[in-house]
Formats: structure tokens, sequence, C-alpha cells
């Protein structure tokens, strides 16, 4: 089943709950599409760069891969951000997309750099579990031994380059227009992926008698996508103003550089980068992809984004009241039944105005 809604392009097919975001504006979710020729998936895919089509078409099953990847990274922005004004949804849902992603802002940082890691993350996960065809465990980590620390490489080392590599591929090559945002995009697509290699880890299993490390094997593990998604969280919370600087006679844009700095000062590697100041996200513009706040829940006692007046922007909340009721006070009866009370407690939640 395909369905493309031509405005915002979408297309969905059957595969639970994955949603790609391919092109900037166009996302795409996917159903069975194991079930559908590669050709004809390729083709419908509104809005592919041309080099993601052709990939597309002669990787089919690492698109699947790729929409895994993406969904992730959109699972994990959601969580980082559930107490923010800005909360992520845009980017699972329908509605605003295409939007969310215009302004050149932290939170456009932050999305490109975790779907660029969630991408990595789940392309080198499948090539360790034998799932993509061109791919497995990393060959150079396979039997040499380390001289100095006496062990040797043992199990499954993660091909973390390969997925890297590989989501270079695909979700760079969205980034055709040569303007300021493609310098933004890559590189917090970059800094996305380099931190997810930073965080590989190593896992050492002892073998001998009774556990005595007379040999040591060791591998190269992925780490939990969690971690990735704190640290990206922290990135962002640091994240540096930047500004396009054009070489000289050339009117594109070259590099980017501090925009508060003296001289040429370039972000570093593993920093997030933005070219605008972000909205404050309080009412639906979606000029600026703000869902705005209206019906959110809010804390009526913290003092955090999650908080009432941060929430909903001193336009006040409402309260309702419910009760809550549960089972309680369970008893085992010989023999053989349990019997329980109904506690209730009085209950109130509050919603921005
Ligand atoms: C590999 O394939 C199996 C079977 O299709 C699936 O259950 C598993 O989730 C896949 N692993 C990854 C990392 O995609
Ligand atoms: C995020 O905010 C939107 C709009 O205010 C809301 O509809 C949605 O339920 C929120 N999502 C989460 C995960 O809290
Ligand atoms: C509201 O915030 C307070 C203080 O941060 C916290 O202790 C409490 O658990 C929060 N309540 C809910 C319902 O999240």
């Amino acid at each position: 089943m395909l369905i493309i809604s031509s405005r915002s392009a979408l297309l969905s097919v059957y595969y639970p709950q994955i949603f790609l975001i391919l092109t900037s504006g166009s996302y795409l979710a996917l159903s069975s599409v194991v079930a559908l020729g590669a050709n004809i998936i390729c083709n419908k895919i509104p809005g592919l760069a041309p080099r993601q089509r052709a990939l597309c078409q002669s990787r089919p099953d690492a698109i699947i891969v790729i929409g895994k990847g993406a969904q992730l990274g959109i699972n994990e922005c959601q969580y980082q951000f559930r107490y923010g004004r800005w909360n992520c949804s845009a980017l699972g849902e329908r509605t605003v997309f295409g939007q969310e992603l215009r302004v050149g802002s932290r939170e456009a940082a932050f999305t490109y750099a975790i779907t660029a890691a969630g991408v990595a993350h789940a392309v080198t996960a499948a090539c360790s579990q034998g799932n993509l065809s061109q791919c497995g465990c990393d060959r150079e980590k396979q039997g040499y031994q380390d001289q100095e620390e006496g062990w040797k490489w043992g199990g499954c080392s993660a091909d973390v380059k390969y997925g890297v590599e590989f989501s270079r591929r695909f979700v760079d090559a969205r980034e055709i227009k040569k303007n300021a945002r493609r310098l933004m995009n890559l590189h917090n697509n970059e800094a996305g992926r380099k931190i997810l290699e930073e965080r590989m880890k190593l896992e050492c299993k002892c073998h001998g008698v009774s556990g005595s490390c007379t040999t040591k094997t060791c591998w190269i593990t992925l780490p939990k996508f969690r971690e990735i998604g704190y640290l990206l969280k922290e990135r962002y919370s640091d994240a540096v103003q930047v500004e396009p600087v054009r070489a000289s006679r050339l009117r594109q844009p070259s590099f980017l550089r501090l925009k508060e700095a003296r001289g040429y000062q370039k972000p570093m590697d593993t920093d997030l980068v933005y070219l605008e100041r972000s909205p404050n996200y309080c009412e639906e513009d979606t000029a600026t992809g703000s869902t705005g706040t209206r019906g959110r829940l809010c804390n009526g006692t913290s003092t955090h984004t999650d908080g009432c007046n941060v929430m909903c922007c001193g336009r006040g909340y409402n309260t309702h009241h419910y009760t809550r009721v549960w089972q309680c006070n369970c008893k085992f009866h010989w023999c053989c039944f349990v019997k329980c009370n109904t506690c209730s407690e009085k209950s109130e939640v509050f919603t921005c105005k």
C-alpha cells in the first residue's frame, strides 16, 4: 500500500512505525517495503536526491535499516526533549513537516546530528548481525594479538567505520543546495557520527581455569543509543553560533566560523552549530516549525522547562481534577484466591492555555 500526499511529500507503506527523513522537507514512512520491488519503492519516494535514489536501488536491503536508524534518532530526540517547549514532535508526525527544519536553529542542528548518528548506529548493528549483504564484523579486528596489553581480538567487532560511511553516503547526499545551511547540516551530521564513533566500547572476556585470565579476547561494541542521545543533548546546550565565510571571488559559502570569535575560528568537529537563533516555540508557527505549547501537559511545581510557568509562556494553565483508582492491600486467601481493596486518590494535571 502506497500513500503519497503530494504537498507534504509523504510516502507511507507498511512497516510499523518507521519514518524516514530522507530529504529536507520530505519524510517517509515505510511499511512492507519488502513486499514491493526496490525499483517501485525507490522511484516512488519523493524528493530523493539522485545519489540517494541510486543507493536505494543498488541496496534495497539497506533502505529498511536506514529507516530504522532514522526512527531511532527521532525516538531519541522525542525522549530527550519530552520536557521542552520544542518536543521534537513534528519530526514523527505528518502535520508540520517540511517546515520543521527550515530555520537553521539549534533544534535543527540536534535533529540532523541525531538522525545521522541513528543511521550509522543502525547500519553498524545490522552489519554485526549479518543482516546486510555487504558488511559484517570489522575484519581488521580479527586474530591480531595486542602485544603490549596481552589480549587478542575475538568475537565480532562492530564495524562502525562502515556504518558511518554509509550514513555519510546516504544522509549527506540530500544536501544539494550550495548554501550556508548545507554547511551547517553537513557539520552537524558529521558531529553526530563522530560522537558515536568516540563512544565505541571495548569489551573483553577472560578465558582460563576458573576465571583466571590466561587468555583474554576483546571486541568493539556499539554504545546504547540512549547514551548518544544524552551526549548530543549536552552538545545541543553548548551549541555554537556560526556564520558562513565566502572564499574570495566565489559566491558560495565555503566554510563556517564562530560568529562571536575574533579572527577565523572554526567550530570543533563535535560541536553542534547553528546559524539562527531559535524561536521561543510558544505559539504555533508553521514558518518555524513550532507546534506551540497549547494543550501541553505541564508540572505545577517544577521550576524547569516542564513547569507550567515556562511551558505555558505566561498564558496560564487549566487544572483538571481526576480520581486515580487502583487495587491495593491485596491478600492471598487459602485456597486459592486474592482479595484486594480499592484505593483511590484525588489527583490533578495541568495543561497550558
Ligand atoms: C536483523 O534481522 C533480524 C531478523 O530479520 C531482526 O530481528 C533484527 O532486528 C535485525 N537486526 C538489526 C540490527 O537490524
Ligand atoms: C509534543 O507537543 C505537541 C504539541 O504541543 C503535542 O501534541 C505532543 O503530544 C507532544 N509530544 C510529546 C511526546 O509530549
Ligand atoms: C513535578 O516537578 C516536581 C519537581 O521537579 C517533581 O518532584 C514531580 O515529580 C513532578 N511531577 C510530575 C507529575 O511529573
